[in-house]
């Protein structure tokens, strides 16, 4: 039966919310509003269109607005039992199916499959069925759902079960792995992530190579064909153009903009050092440290850049709850540190590294590129990639990983790595170094024209109409 409450017809569920709430010592509440493709998205629909995104309250200041009723319009956060979203969000989705999408396993040490993650799968599953009752409870009869994200993967068949009328979607941000690696997972468990998947009306992805992969995956672990015929599509999304060129022109961007120049300094010659731009969240799947090497190889093969460039690496804490994170993130640091002992002189630091969050920073490095960096090992789309030359002030070379999914839309104006070779990266920011100005201005218009092809507001409603067609 369809419940009282059941009174929007656009629904987004996703495991973190556009909004954060943080409690401090006095007991009160802020709340933070998150940026990104599905906040523009729900906006550009409209307040009265009936939207309701669900999300998990993520730590104590969304769990005691919760617990006190505090919320914006158009927001439900589940306050799901801390353990269980501990185990289903750190243990399954952040280790168990993002390693395997983002290949990240390193056999024959991990993974180990045992009683422990049997646990945590069935907290996942908990975790995933709360969801599925909060949007069959909020859903007006023939409403859209769109689900997000490999942290919600049953939701679209236990919603399905539940709430028949429905129509679903569910959008994966992450690569999908091929079969031969997708089939580390246990075979049960394997063919449980896609067949709740393949509950929605839509599985979409954010390249047609992601889109592939799960077709191959589906035909390996459950046989010839899509079973329940749910449709497969493919919605790149782009970088937000208008936003960034307004955002990266404020006051406190320019602020930091005159201070990175300072910090970056000038060579000997006198003329403005460059700058390899990197920016990722510190994530194993980005590839820092190969990156790092390859800078360092760069000054050792070729001697003439030492002076006159420099590594400009921010690297935001994530997911530090788990200990490999951590372990990468001082690896990141042991890495950055051994090269500005080596090479770094008393007017120059090689390498610029902060793994502190701050987007203004993060906009003004962005303007100040001669080279942006972007070297994933697998990477859903890679929306850096996208932003930089939208953003760049004089035109910027994109060093770009061949497994990033941005490499498809991107890949014929960029300088292209493969991200394990270490020596062909370094020779590749060689190259992005001295290509000709003109050259680069070039490429860097058709990159920018490129990257802003599907903004983040029609992105999401092309999902949304694609559910209707
Ligand atoms: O790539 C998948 C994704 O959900 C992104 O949308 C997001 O940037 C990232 O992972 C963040 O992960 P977390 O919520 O664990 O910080």
């Amino acid at each position: 039966m369809v419940s009282t409450r059941a009174t929007h017809n656009i629904l987004v569920a996703s495991n973190r919310g556009p909004v954060s709430y943080t409690l401090d010592e006095t007991g009160a509440l802020t709340a933070k509003r998150g940026g990104g493709g599905l906040v523009s998205g729900l906006s550009a629909i409209g307040p009265d269109a009936g939207a309701l995104w669900v999300c998990s309250a993520l730590g104590d200041g969304d769990r005691e607005a919760v617990r006190r009723g505090v919320g914006e319009d158009g927001v439900r956060m589940l306050d799901i039992d801390a353990d269980t979203h501990e185990a289903a969000y750190n243990g399954i989705a952040n280790s168990a199916l993002w390693f395997v999408h983002h290949l990240l396993y390193q056999t024959p040490l991990e993974p180990v499959f045992d009683k422990e993650f049997r646990r945590q799968w069935a907290a996942y599953e908990t975790y995933n069925h709360a969801f599925a009752e909060a949007l069959a409870e909020e859903a007006a009869e023939g409403a859209a759902v769109l689900v997000q994200d490999y942290h919600l993967t049953l939701v679209p068949r236990m919603l399905r079960e539940l709430r028949p009328d429905l129509r679903i979607g569910h959008f994966s941000h992450t690569p999908w792995a091929p079969p031969e690696y997708f089939r580390l997972l246990p075979d049960d468990i394997a063919a449980k992530v896609l067949g709740g998947i393949l509950g929605a009306d839509r599985a979409a992805f954010l390249t047609q190579r992601w889109a592939d992969a799960f077709t191959d995956c589906c035909h390996a672990v459950l046989g010839p064909g899509i079973p329940s015929g749910t449709r497969i599509g493919v919605h790149g999304l782009g970088a937000d153009a208008d936003f960034l060129r307004e955002r990266s022109h404020r006051p406190d961007v320019d602020e930091r903009l005159a201070v990175l120049r300072e910090q970056i300094g000038t060579a000997p010659d006198g003329s403005a050092r460059k700058a390899i731009v990197r920016v990722d969240r510190t994530e194993l799947s980005k590839n820092i440290v190969r990156g790092l090497l390859a800078f360092r190889e760069l000054l050792e093969e070729r001697p003439e850049w030492r002076e006159r460039v420099v590594h400009v690496a921010f690297a935001y804490p994530s997911r530090q709850d788990l200990a490999v994170y951590r372990d990468y993130t001082a690896e990141v640091q042991r890495v950055a540190d051994g090269i500005n002992s080596q090479y770094g002189t008393p007017g120059w630091t090689p390498v610029l590294l902060n793994l502190k969050d701050d987007f203004a920073r993060s906009l003004a490095s962005y303007r100040l590129a001669d080279v942006a960096l972007v070297n994933p090992i697998r990477d859903g789309m890679n929306l850096v990639a996208k932003e930089v030359p939208v953003v760049s002030d004089d035109g910027c070379v994109l060093v770009l990983s061949r497994e990033a999914g941005a490499y498809e839309e991107l890949g014929e104006d960029a300088v292209v790595v493969n991200p394990y070779d270490v020596s062909g990266t370094a020779r590749a920011l060689h190259e992005a170094l001295t290509m000709p100005v003109g050259e680069r201005a070039e490429r860097t218009k058709r990159l920018a024209a490129a990257a802003t092809a599907l903004p983040p507001a029609q992105w999401f409603l092309d999902q949304l109409h694609a559910l209707d067609s």
